[in-house]
């Protein structure tokens, strides 16, 4: 029986692959002084609902059930209503700004589509308690840091950065009152992958047609960028972004900058996205202080194809690849199998993948198998003990020595082997 449609097998080069990733995405966010946190993969649905209007995208891609105490209850499907629930309950323990980050499941109850699934890692990144345009360069720089760590470079991707607000501007001085807006938006949105005159049909009713969104976004004020486009300028990451007022996110609660990353052949859906969403936690925590955060997610499917199909990406990612065995215990002679064990303990307290055959098979067949688990070292002990052969695969190469001088030979994985 198959999985679930939208939902993934993870057989073990799948973890292997989604450990990379997830790796990374530590790796660089700790880089940036960011701190790790999680919550619960089942929330009220009551935290989702409180926040969308009836209709939203989001909500009609709940996983959201009755649980056995009649509670409504939803799988998550995005991390910042839980972000914004778990700061506004205990907020005055946390030093300001607060950069958190998080690498957890989702779920949406999506429509099969390439780079979409029904159950997806998200790595999310936000900084709560800082207002200023250097945290949202701050956020945009981990972005395409994130992006360079898994080594793309500006001829592989882009960030489109849009603001929020001055759509609003725009849509007031037009007379849209919030429904009409939010229409607007989501319009906005979905302009570059759905038809014209089927986005007219939505517009009905609030003055506007396609054509003045595309004005509007030919003619954007650049101006709202600047401060964070030189604060990315300083550090030398200017180039990876682009302004582009066609991006205003699917999401309701963003209130200011928001921005998202594509593949430079716009061939696939966005690789992460996010905003400046200044009102959410304060809307949740009844009064507690006004708390701005501006923050993203970026998800694994997208990324996972684009490294694919990316060659230096691809290159690094089999090169950062650890075999499942590094030496491979030989046993030539079945009476010294227990001399043998204590062997395959040392060099697994030395830190080595170390593996052996767990029953009587000839030694021929012990070295294919070291070869196929793609073991450097098979260590062979038989008749001759104390004496072993310490024989490096690749080269054939081959060493007659005393078990006691193993670990010296051998070293810590990491290090250059020692010599034989
Ligand atoms: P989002 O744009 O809904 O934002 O998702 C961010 C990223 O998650 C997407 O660009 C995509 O890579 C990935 N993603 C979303 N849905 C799916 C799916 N069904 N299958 C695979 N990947 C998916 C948010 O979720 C915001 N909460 C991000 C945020 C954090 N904003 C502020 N802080």
């Amino acid at each position: 029986m198959p999985a679930l449609p939208g939902f993934r097998d993870f057989y073990p080069e799948d973890c292997e692959r989604r450990n990379y990733v997830v790796g990374t995405w530590r790796a660089v966010a700790r880089r940036y002084g960011f701190v790790e946190y999680d919550g619960p993969t089942l929330e009220s649905g009551e935290l989702y609902r409180k926040k969308n209007e009836e209709g939203a995208e989001i909500l009609e891609q709940l996983y959201s059930f009755r649980d056995r105490g009649d509670r409504e209850v939803a799988l998550r499907p995005e991390m910042t209503p839980t972000l914004a629930r778990m700061v506004a309950a205990k907020e005055k323990h946390f030093r300001k700004p607060m950069k958190w980050f998080c690498v957890s499941n989702f779920f949406r109850h999506e429509r099969q589509q390439k780079g979409r699934l029904r159950e997806f890692m998200q790595f999310n990144a936000d900084i709560i308690g800082e207002s200023s345009p250097e945290a949202d360069a701050e956020i945009v720089a981990l972005a395409v840091d994130l992006m360079r760590g898994f080594g793309f470079g500006g001829e592989h991707f882009v960030v489109r950065l849009s603001d929020r607000k001055a759509w609003m501007d725009f849509l007031a001085s037009r007379g849209c009152d919030e429904t009409q807006s939010r229409a607007v938006l989501a319009c906005a949105d979905k302009i570059e992958r759905e038809a014209p005159e089927k986005l007219d049909e939505k517009l009905a009713g609030t003055g506007l047609t396609v054509a003045d969104l595309r004005g509007f976004i030919a003619g954007g004020s650049p101006a709202a960028f600047a401060p964070v486009l030189a604060a990315l300028e300083a550090r030398g990451l200017r180039d990876f972004v682009e302004p582009d007022l066609s991006i205003v996110r699917g999401l309701a609660y963003y209130t200011g900058v928001v921005f998202e990353i594509f593949d430079r052949s716009k061939n696939l859906r966005a690789i992460a996205g996010g905003g400046r969403y200044d009102t959410l936690i304060k809307g949740l925590s009844d009064g507690a202080s006004d708390l701005p955060a501006i923050g993203f997610g970026m998800g694994d499917v997208v990324l996972g194809h684009l490294i694919d199909e990316t060659p230096a990406a691809d290159a690094q990612r089999r090169a950062a690849s650890v075999p499942a065995c590094e030496v491979f215990v030989v046993v030539a002679d079945e009476a010294r199998r227990a001399e043998a064990l204590r062997i395959v303990q040392v060099t697994r307290d030395l830190g080595w993948r170390t593996d052996f055959s767990l029953k009587p098979a000839k030694v021929g067949r012990q070295f294919q198998d070291a070869e196929g688990l793609g073991a450097r070292h098979a260590v062979v002990v038989g008749a001759e003990w104390p004496a072993i052969k310490i024989k490096t695969l690749a080269t054939r190469q081959e060493a007659s020595v005393d078990q006691s001088e193993l670990p010296a030979l051998l070293g810590k994985p990491g290090a250059q082997p020692g010599s034989f």
